[in-house]
């Protein structure tokens, strides 16, 4: 029957151990984990000897279908979700964004209405805040007590940034309702004043985006975030860190008690720099986000060992992708470029072969940064990011053998251009299990719209709000808990609420 599934002979990862025993799935939950399981005939069994059976990939940020610097992103939510599944992630974050005067919850339902119907796989969001008032503040406390919104974006660049007091303010109420305020940590001043100056000087092409907004600019506000979150004694979560500079503001954060959990982009694992040797304009421009990729060679292995030590905790793909038309509106002037990059796809494989197969970090590691620490920190786990009795049945059957090389010509995203072209890759999911479908199917990809669902992340979650509470969801992972357990831990968390 297509709803039971034995997976045998395989190494089992998560964050904290690998043991080699078989998993059941019954009717999309793990249902038994253990050897020599008595299971009903005519279940399907996958042998997965010589591969590791990883929790699915959770990516904490993408942008399906935004509207976003005068046009919309290509890869929607039936396509993105589709290449999510494709490369073994299997739920993935994006953000509700309003658009000008739009109120947070008419964001909040159209994003659901976009995403609905097209989703391949779970899918949650984070809000983004453009603005700040009291209805903004009633917003909030509403998103988190109705709708399963624990997270909210603010930005220290664009136009619609946010000023220190703004953001004293969001970080206090984000505390006192048990959410994650995240930050895009860039100054925005100083990146206009530089544009202009760019700009006057005739510098126009894509290579004026990273001179407009260099690393320090980017620490200088991750430093500034994060003494305004120790201020009011709350959380704090830095998406998409991209620099060295960054990175060691976060661990210096880190030290003195500041209580920031800091994300870093495959983009900046993976791409040293090397493309802004390329004359092309097309080819820069393709690779124009914000915060920029580093011109400096030893960024992404400094990244990849902040996730080894624990300074930073997760990897995103900030998938936010353009075709080459859309990129070109910017040919005249670099701060017109629309910012985003793809990753939704390969962001499982490049992390695989820029950490495992390097050596920096170990499977268990993988699977904390690409998977349980997203589900922890956005408190869904243990339904998701760990292989447990009970858990939703997002697995993925990783060969750590195989390579693949990877292209714009056969990736699945919509986008017309893939920054990781070339690469190849150790690590190929062979089988993706979503919700206990089978949608990646050896190397097969069969995944179907409409699969996935919201998924909802309560507030105060433990490994934010309390980190001495972790000790008792690891349980979770040694196949004590029982179902009933479980959604009565789950209920326990989203009451609090
Ligand atoms: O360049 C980027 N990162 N585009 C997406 C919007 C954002 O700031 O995350
Ligand atoms: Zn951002
Ligand atoms: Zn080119
Ligand atoms: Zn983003």
């Amino acid at each position: 029957s297509q709803n039971r599934l034995l997976i045998k002979n395989g190494k089992i990862v998560n964050e904290d151990d690998i043991i080699e025993e078989d998993v059941y799935v019954e009717d999309g939950i793990i249902k038994e984990i253990g050897r020599n399981l008595i299971i009903p005939g005519g279940t399907r069994v996958i042998d997965a000897r010589g591969r590791y059976v990883i929790p699915g990939g959770i990516d904490p940020h993408t942008h399906f279908e935004f509207e976003f610097m005068g046009t919309t992103t290509v890869d929607d939510f039936y396509q993105g979700t589709k290449a999510a599944i494709a490369g073994g992630t299997t739920m993935i974050i994006d953000f509700a964004f309003p658009k000008q005067g739009e109120s947070l919850l008419d964001a909040y339902y159209c994003y659901r209405e976009k995403a609905d119907s097209k989703v391949c796989c779970d899918y949650g969001l984070h809000v983004a805040l453009t603005s700040w008032s009291d209805r903004v503040k009633e917003d909030m406390s509403i998103l988190c007590s109705q709708h399963g919104i624990n997270s909210f974006k603010t930005f220290m660049a664009y136009s619609f940034m946010l000023n220190d007091s703004e953001l004293y303010s969001v970080f206090e109420h984000c505390k006192n309702l048990g959410a994650v305020p995240q930050v895009h940590a860039e100054n925005g001043h100083i990146i206009s004043k530089n544009v202009d100056k760019l700009l006057n000087k005739g510098v126009t092409g894509p290579e004026g985006h990273e001179m407009s907004r260099p690393e320090e600019v980017e620490a200088e506000a991750v430093n500034r975030a994060c003494t305004i979150a120790h201020q009011v004694d709350s959380p704090l979560y830095v998406v998409h860190v991209m620099s060295k500079s960054a990175g060691f503001a976060i661990k210096q954060a880190r030290e003195r008690g500041v209580q920031v959990i800091g994300e870093t982009l495959v983009a900046g694992l993976a791409c040293d720099g090397s493309h802004y040797k390329n004359p092309c304009y097309n080819h820069l421009a393709a690779h124009v986000l914000s915060p920029p990729i580093r011109p400096d060679k030893t960024t992404p292995q400094f990244l990849m060992n902040l996730l080894a030590q624990d300074i930073l905790q997760l990897t995103g793909s900030d998938n936010c992708t353009f075709n080459k038309n859309q990129k070109e509106m910017g040919a005249k002037n670099f701060s017109k470029i629309p910012n985003g990059v793809n990753g939704v796809e390969d962001r499982m494989s490049v992390i695989w072969e820029k950490g495992v197969q390097s050596g920096i970090i170990d499977p268990m590691r993988f699977v904390a940064i690409t998977s349980t620490n997203a589900a922890k920190i956005f408190n869904i786990f243990p339904r998701k990011g760990c292989i447990a009795i009970g858990s939703d049945a997002d697995v993925v059957i990783w060969n750590p053998n195989k390579t693949r090389i990877i292209s714009a010509k056969t990736h699945h995203q919509a986008v017309d251009f893939n920054i990781f072209e070339g690469m190849e890759c150790h690590g190929v999911p062979e089988y993706v299990i979503v919700n206990g479908r089978v949608c990646v199917d050896e190397e097969q990809l069969r995944a179907v719209q409409g699969h996935g669902k919201f998924v909802e992340t309560p507030v105060f979650a433990p490994f934010v709000y309390d980190p001495e509470k972790l000790s008792d969801m690891r349980s979770a992972k040694n196949g004590t808990i029982n179902e009933i357990e479980l959604s009565n831990k789950l209920a326990k968390v989203s009451s609090i609420s």
